[in-house]
């Protein structure tokens, strides 16, 4: 249960939510939805139900979002975030038993696709809360042979997805879905029945090892993270020296957090309110991380409320919600610690508040990433977190009247707007990651004999794998998370060219064009600032102290600088760039040599562009003497421009791991 610990948060210092150091280059940093939030036009468990709900809002066209996708691609984009957690809503995809509706299939394959081509990646939900009518009619998850039509639709999706998707949650919030259909009777079937609670909650546990066991074991089953979504609620005592409600805090505790969490350490699983607990086969270890929704802590006596609508109690202190519950963050570092256990990255999968008007959210943003960082530096291995929600939606038995979204969303219009809270998320995520990666990628390799003169230098294979590999794997490293390729005018030799955890996007050219020409050429998928790189060099400097000297110096263009290298090709002076030659006969007076990796704001491009064919370094160094900031480095760079070098390479590479 933990200790009930309290903040003074007037005292705390957020300055690290902006340093950009205070979470690691490589977080993942996401929002989050769910279909039948925000799709609208749904026909499943849920919009049946609604007209009974507690506000009797239906659902119907919700944000629209089926129609309106690739306008909110761009709004999660706006937000700098790397990655999208959303749902897929299986009463879409099969409406009816055995029948696949490869319409909805492809939605959700363009929806992934144009996530990449935008340089989000996505996170997958196989089950939210929704299910088609006709698996409901059959019982749903109150019986465990209807598992396997939820698993046959989870195969289905992983087929088509998995070599795009790489994060997978199986079910959302088991107890939640357990407890709110089945105890409070406010979701859907609303029952109430703690036989059923015990019946259904074993079955998700159930469906969840099975799915994940069964994905595992397929095509790209491996390379993808596979995990289980819990919501952790605490439950504080009310009167800490009250027995009976210390007493109520530890059951409830107990059948809402902590047996799920035993049943996925050991894989035996005791339901709420059962006696005995049972072995579920294949639950043991059946999670790639811990997916942690945090929203809240209640505090327990034995006359709590059964029914959402009544206040809860809070602490005099504490701030409540719209949803009534208090804004309790200190909780989110006691749901990590219970978390632990479990041995596995935990990833913040939902965080969020309702808040209709935008005053409280800021608040909460800054608390809950406060906390996340402080847990961090702690050495916890948190991986991400993703706000709930993108934008407001249908929030389930409250209808659109609890808003939780970075985007207000006028419900008639449709019309989507930013909310100073998302404004605010934006620029934290932003202060933490790394630019975009533009990878020079065309060149050919003139002195490397007959095998490059058809053949970009970028695909030549050293220690086992194309150098543009290796590169990527490095830029990873860094927390590079997408990456723009020029791959020149023999593009198509890149086809089928993928990378883990980088979203890539190509750009191809008609004709030769120069490193410049191709800049030029590509400046509509550029970023405003972004990192250039050589397709045909491994330089392995360190990001992050490159991206903060040029962020300091307030540079339009920072260049790596060494001083360790046979030729000379530039001058530096008081930390800038005042010649650039590279015809390889310097003058005396140079003293360093442009190794590589450099941070370009776009508007240099924009200012010294041209059509047609030119060279990038000998047009833009040259003419911005004295601007460029030069940032010292010596670490070796390689070049793999002749045989020798690249045996050198290839022998670096063959004891070195990036
Ligand atoms: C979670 C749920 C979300 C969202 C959120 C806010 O329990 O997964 O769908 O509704 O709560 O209440």
């Amino acid at each position: 249960m933990g200790i009930e610990e309290h903040r003074d948060w007037d005292s705390v210092d957020y300055t690290r939510l902006l340093s950009g150091d205070f979470f690691p280059p490589d977080f993942m940093w996401g929002v989050a939805t769910a279909s039948h939030q925000i799709e609208g036009g749904n026909t499943n468990n849920w919009s049946a139900f609604e007209p009974r709900s507690k506000s009797g809002q239906l659902s119907g066209d919700a944000c629209d979002h089926w129609n309106r996708k690739e306008e909110d691609i761009q709004l999660i984009k706006n937000l700098n975030v790397s990655h999208y957690r959303f749902s897929i809503e299986w009463s879409r995809v099969e409406p009816q038993q055995g029948v696949w509706d490869e319409a909805a299939i492809q939605w959700y394959s363009d929806l992934v696709d144009q996530l990449h081509a935008k340089g989000i990646q996505p996170m997958a939900t196989l089950h939210h809360f929704t299910h088609p009518l006709w698996w409901d009619e059959k019982g749903g998850f109150e019986k465990e042979d209807n598992v396997e039509d939820w698993i046959r639709f989870s195969v289905k999706m992983f087929e088509v997805l998995s070599d795009r998707v790489d994060w997978w949650c199986t079910i959302n919030e088991p107890a939640v879905f357990a407890s709110m259909g089945y105890v409070l009777g406010e979701f859907p079937p609303g029952e109430r029945s703690f036989k059923k609670t015990r019946i259904v909650s074993t079955n998700l546990m159930i469906a969840h090892a099975r799915c994940y066991q069964t994905l595992k074991s397929m095509e790209h089953g491996k390379r993808t993270q596979i995990g289980l979504v819990k919501n952790i609620n605490l439950f504080d005592p009310y009167r800490r020296w009250n027995p009976l409600h210390r007493f109520q805090a530890r059951l409830l505790d107990g059948m809402f957090n902590l047996c799920w969490i035993k049943g996925l350490m050991t894989g035996r699983f005791k339901a709420p309110s059962a006696l005995r607990s049972k072995e579920i086969p294949g639950l043991k270890g059946s999670s790639d991380f811990i997916g942690v929704n945090y929203y809240t802590h209640l505090l327990a006596t034995p006359f709590m409320p059964t029914k959402v609508d009544i206040d809860p109690l809070i602490r005099p202190w504490e701030e409540r919600t719209d949803f009534r519950y208090p804004m309790y963050a200190e909780g989110l570092r006691r749901a990590f610690d219970m978390v632990s256990c479990l041995n596995l990255p935990i990833i913040v999968t939902e965080n969020g508040v309702a808040d209709d008007d935008d005053d409280m959210r800021p608040e909460h943003i800054r608390r809950h990433l406060q906390i996340t960082g402080e847990a961090i530096a702690d050495g916890m291995d948190i991986r991400g977190f993703y706000h709930w929600s993108l934008m407001d939606n249908f929030e389930w038995a409250e209808g659109y009247d609890q808003r939780f979204g970075l985007y207000h969303v006028d419900f008639k219009t449709k019309e989507r707007t930013l909310k100073e809270s998302g404004a605010l998320y934006s620029e934290i995520v932003k202060a933490h990651r790394m630019p975009q990666v533009v990878i020079l990628a065309g060149g050919l390799g003139t002195r490397l004999g007959e095998r490059t003169k058809q053949m970009p230098k970028s695909l030549i294979e050293v220690s086992g794998k194309p150098i543009l590999s290796h590169i990527l794997d490095w830029t990873r490293t860094q927390g590079c998370m997408e990456a723009l390729i020029l791959t020149g005018h023999l593009g198509e030799q890149f086809d089928g060219f993928r990378h883990e955890g980088m979203a890539l996007t190509f750009h191809q050219e008609s004709e030769p064009l120069g490193t410049g020409g191709a800049l030029w050429n590509a400046r509509h998928l550029l970023q405003d600032r972004f990192i250039l790189l050589w397709g045909d060099d491994l330089h392995p400097i360190d990001y992050g102290r490159l991206v903060a000297h040029h962020e300091q110096t307030s540079s339009p263009l920072t260049l790596t600088v060494t001083t360790k290298h046979d030729e000379m090709n530039l001058l530096h002076v008081d930390g800038k760039i005042s010649q650039y030659d590279k015809s390889g006969s310097p003058p005396a007076e140079f003293n360093g040599y442009e190794s590589g990796t450099s941070v370009v704001e776009k508007s240099v491009l924009l200012e010294h562009g041209k059509d047609g064919k030119w060279s990038w370094e000998e047009t833009v160094y040259p003419n911005m003497s004295m601007k460029a900031i030069a940032h010292m480095d010596n670490t070796k760079f390689w070049d793999m421009g002749t045989p020798e070098r690249l045996a050198r390479l290839e022998e670096f590479l063959n004891k070195t791991s990036l």
